[in-house]
């Protein structure tokens, strides 16, 4: 089990971006949060909370406007460019929303991509095993392209799982599975949160996040509340199930 090291510090973020309208728009105020190896933290909040926008700048895509990120102790938006391309293919892993994968690649380029480009040992023996497990039903030779959402999604986990990295951000990364799949997923993240990583996963669904060891809660753009140990009742009570 970990020791429970520090991997991330964030201090009074916020984000401000200016609108083609000449408009100012505040998505993040002053949010300071930090996570440890072996905790598996969960975002949650409605639609257009700032989710996504937290998630891009804690994981070093996304400049705030003010505030300080440390990874692993290291603000990414302070150093030169040749650390922060090691810094985001060594440390860190990102599920995104919206799969970022290369459609012109078949699945299994698309998942050894980031241990092609850190010149590391990719192992394809593992990346089947890993996907077997995700229950994913496509060929290794198919283009992405021609995969349906779903599977498209297991890729995009699987690539990030793959590199072994110390910190997961997973944005909504069972958004486009059934329920058999979201369960299997579900505990190949919580695994690895309990092996020493740190998972940070955006979700909307309260039954995951009450497995998670804390949910933080946006609203409109602040932390609204933070629950450590979060029960499924105590989260839909916060967040009106309405709007979710
Ligand atoms: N580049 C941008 N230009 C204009 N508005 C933006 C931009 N990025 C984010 N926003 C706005 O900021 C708000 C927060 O967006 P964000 O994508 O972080 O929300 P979210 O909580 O992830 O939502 P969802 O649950 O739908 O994924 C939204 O109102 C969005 O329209
Ligand atoms: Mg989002």
């Amino acid at each position: 089990m970990s020791e429970n090291i520090r991997l991330l510090e964030v201090n009074k973020l916020s984000k401000k971006i200016f609108l083609s309208n000449g408009k100012e728009l505040q998505i993040l105020k002053d949010i300071s949060l930090s996570a440890s190896s072996g905790e598996f933290i969960s975002i949650l909040g409605i639609s257009g909370s700032g989710k996504s926008t937290l998630l891009k700048c804690i994981s070093s895509l996304l400049r705030p406007t003010s505030g300080e990120i440390l990874l692993k102790g290291v603000d990414p938006y302070h150093i030169n460019n040749f650390k922060l391309s090691r810094l985001r293919r060594e440390d860190i892993s990102f599920i995104f929303q919206s799969y970022n994968l290369v459609p012109s690649l078949p699945v299994l380029e698309n998942i050894l991509l980031p241990l092609r480009l850190s010149g590391k040992k990719m192992n394809t023996q593992l990346v089947k095993t890993l996907l077997d497990r995700m229950n994913f039903n496509a060929n290794l030779n198919d283009f992405v392209s021609t995969l349906s959402g779903g599977e498209q999604q297991k890729v995009a986990i699987a690539r990030a799982i793959i590199t072994n990295s110390d910190i997961i951000f997973a944005d909504e990364p069972t958004g486009a599975l059934d329920s058999k799949s979201r369960g299997v997923i579900f505990n190949l993240l919580r695994e690895l949160a309990d092996k020493g990583k740190c998972v940070i996963m955006v979700t909307h669904d309260i039954e995951l996040a009450s497995q998670t060891d804390r949910a933080l809660i946006l609203k409109d753009g602040k932390i609204f509340q933070e629950l450590v140990n979060p029960r499924g009742e105590e989260l839909y009570k916060i967040l009106d199930t309405k709007i979710l």
